[in-house]
């Protein structure tokens, strides 16, 4: 039997396959559609300090081969996720939970941190990059400074492995993860969502209600794909790839590329039970080509010589 195991950051994933943090509610929504136990693990809707309302509708606009969000990190906060929602998953499902957390300031993620380290999460992944929220993430994710700071000060602070979610929003992504890394970041996440806007032609006004959004689905895939090369041969971190990923074959692509861990996102929309295909034609690609250890492609692109 194939390998699928994947170690990362100490922590055992039954197979590569997780899911991209707020497309995903808390799980519970899909288990009716594929049982949580599917996936090696799940991340939680954005976490923040306080509870959000997020951003005023309309907050999804289609694109070509993508959706255009600004939820707004729309979430109960993280202290209802640590008493109420957390323990509940641990319960009924055998999959590792992964914690994703947004805040506004370098405070804010310290107490998340220490909140999320007394649950029974496996991962903390730190989102520096979110776009939606106006005094927020972005300002951290996108100076390398700022990045090593955040994130050594969190790393203080947190008992689990600290996973720091990049934006591609940035002039150099391998800087950023210098930065994540220099500042004992324990693993990467890549990528959020590109930065777009849609206009309606006959009212000539933006589509979303908070003019621009996040920009995810196969659309963005081809810039996932060369931003976790670039960062994998860049630092040591295992990457957790994400960014269009919608089929077996994808997160093959993903992890040729330098990814230990992939996500399915968007694709989640379309296809709630996508998992099952992904599975299967995983195991195909490793018989046609005699691969018995998932673990043996990661990072295994041959790139051409100029
Ligand atoms: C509706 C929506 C909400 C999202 N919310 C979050 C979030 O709360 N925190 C976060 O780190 N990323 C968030 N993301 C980004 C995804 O986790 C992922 O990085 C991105 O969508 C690329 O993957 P995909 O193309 O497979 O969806 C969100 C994406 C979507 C589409």
């Amino acid at each position: 039997m194939a390998n699928l195991k994947v170690n990362y950051c100490g922590v055992e994933f039954k197979n590569p396959i997780v899911t991209a943090s707020g497309t995903f509610g808390f799980g519970y929504e899909y288990n009716e559609y594929a049982p949580l136990d599917e996936y090696g693990g799940i991340a939680s809707k954005g976490l923040t300090r306080r509870p959000r309302g997020g951003n005023k509708p309309p907050r999804i606009a289609e694109t070509p081969s993508g959706i255009l969000n600004s939820v707004g990190l729309q979430n109960p906060g993280v202290e209802v996720f640590a008493e109420y929602i957390m323990p509940g998953l641990s319960e009924q499902f055998d999959t590792n939970v992964i914690a994703n957390m947004s805040g506004n300031t370098i405070e804010e993620y310290v107490e998340m941190a220490e909140i999320l380290s007394e649950t029974d999460a496996a991962i903390i992944e730190m989102n520096i990059s979110c776009p939606n929220v106006k005094h927020g993430g972005m300002a951290f994710g996108t100076d390398a400074a700022v990045v090593e700071k955040l994130t050594a000060e969190v790393k203080k602070h947190s008992q689990k492995p600290l996973v720091v979610k990049l934006s591609p929003n940035v002039t150099s992504i391998t800087e950023i993860a210098r930065a994540a890394e220099a500042g004992g970041a324990d693993g990467l996440s890549l990528i959020n969502t590109l930065f777009g806007m849609r206009i309606d032609i006959n009212t000539r006004r933006p589509i979303l209600a908070n003019n621009t959004g996040g920009l995810s689905g196969p659309a963005v895939r081809p810039v996932a794909i060369r931003m976790v090369n670039e960062v994998y041969r860049a630092v040591k971190l295992p990457i957790i790839g994400m960014g269009g990923a919608v089929s077996g074959a994808d997160v093959i692509e993903f992890m040729l590329a330098g990814a230990r861990l992939v996500a399915l996102g968007t694709g989640l929309f379309a296809k709630p039970d996508l998992i099952f295909d992904v599975k299967r034609d995983i195991l195909a690609y490793m018989e046609r080509f005699k691969i018995d250890d998932i673990n043996s492609i990661v990072g295994a692109v041959e790139l051409n010589q100029a």
